[in-house]
């Protein structure tokens, strides 16, 4: 086992209801029901412990965090435990008053998530009415003189639009677009077929996101999380496993990352159950995949291994069944070809979206 260095990020999931419906969403397939949310008090401990083991910066997160009534409170009881607040939100709920309340609470920034430039396809790819919401929300928060980000998750139905994108986020007065490729995790699996983009368009994207940076500089910073199936590379995922950050899920449940709930014999502790340092330094579920010690080859000889730190172990279980083996992202890997099929298959047949039913 590797003695573990402290934490610095935790992603708060207050809820798994949402008010969208993304073709994208990885959280599970079964998600918590509102009823087995962790209440206010109990949230405020887990800021509290969090805070205590080291924790800086706190994603406040879902679902949709607007949904919890208590939002402001909790934001103060995370600020007060020392932790830099962030709320991660659709923009669906977020009107001047309860903007007013939450800053008041001494919420530092808010991230946004934008699915397309265009309002019809931004609501087709939701799943649902949103797209004037976000652009309030967002006039709304820059008024309030909060930083503001802006989340793209990309995939074939909006790649193509990576300009209009970035030319929404300067038009929105973003301070940072961040333009992540799906990562194919719960529900978002159910969809592969349809979100899979082509090689050449994610190496098109690519190429404008490095030449929108030469034009912008410091204007608005541009994130590009890599799209690891098409890149043959295995992305360095969360960081390492147990290495910068921890999930709590809306019912208590801790994971390394926010899908690893999926994995088999992880045994996830719960805030209920445990104190978040026992469950960082100590738990089953954190040692699993810390450091080298668990990596098969070819990742123990590779020198990448410092670099990727084995990959990602829910992308390893969803194509092979065995978290533990090399992640097929990677060219060298044994199950590359499966990866390799998927990306270089048939694209004739775009199935359209699967949405969820309901909420939780
Ligand atoms: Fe879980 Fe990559 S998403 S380890």
């Amino acid at each position: 086992m590797t003695a573990a260095a402290p934490p610095w990020a935790l992603l708060a999931e207050l809820t798994h209801a949402c008010p969208l419906r993304c073709g994208y969403c990885s959280n599970p397939v079964e998600l918590a029901g509102r009823s087995a949310e962790l209440s206010t008090g109990q949230w405020s401990e887990v800021f509290r412990q969090a805070g205590d083991l080291g924790v800086v910066h706190t994603h406040l997160s879902g679902g949709e965090p607007l949904l919890r009534r208590d939002l402001p409170d909790l934001v103060a009881a995370a600020g007060g435990a020392g932790l830099y607040t962030q709320l991660v939100t659709s923009g669906v709920g977020l009107g001047e008053r309860r903007l007013a309340a939450l800053t008041g609470a001494g919420l530092r920034s808010v991230q946004l998530s934008v699915q397309h430039a265009d309002p019809v396809a931004a609501e087709r790819i939701a799943g649902a009415r949103s797209f004037a919401a976000k652009k309030r929300a967002a006039r709304l928060v820059r008024a309030a003189g909060l930083p503001l980000g802006l989340n793209v998750v990309l995939h074939h139905g909006n790649l193509d639009a990576l300009d209009d994108l970035v030319r929404l986020a300067l038009d929105w007065g973003a301070d940072r677009i961040e333009l992540a490729n799906t990562q194919y995790h719960g529900w978002a699996a159910r969809n592969r077929a349809a979100l899979l983009p082509t090689p050449d368009q994610t190496e098109r994207a690519r190429t404008r996101v490095a030449r929108w940076r030469e034009r912008l500089g410091d204007a608005l910073e541009l994130v590009w999380v890599a799209a690891d199936l098409v890149d043959t590379t295995a992305k360095p995922c969360m960081g390492g496993w147990g290495a910068v950050s921890l999930t709590v899920a809306p019912d208590g449940t801790v994971l390394p990352c926010p899908a690893a709930g999926a994995l088999p014999g992880l045994e996830p502790p719960n805030v209920k159950d445990r104190e978040l340092a026992w469950i960082w330094r100590e738990s089953k579920a954190f040692n699993a995949f810390r450091g080298e010690a668990w990596m098969p080859e070819p990742c123990r000889g590779c020198a990448l291994r410092t670099v990727d730190h084995g990959g990602c172990r829910c992308q390893a279980h969803a194509l092979t069944g065995d978290p533990a083996r090399t992640d097929p992202a990677c060219r060298h890997a044994p199950d590359h070809p499966l990866v390799h099929a998927l990306v270089h298959g048939p694209a004739a047949h775009r199935p359209a979206y699967a949405y969820r039913e309901g909420g939780p």
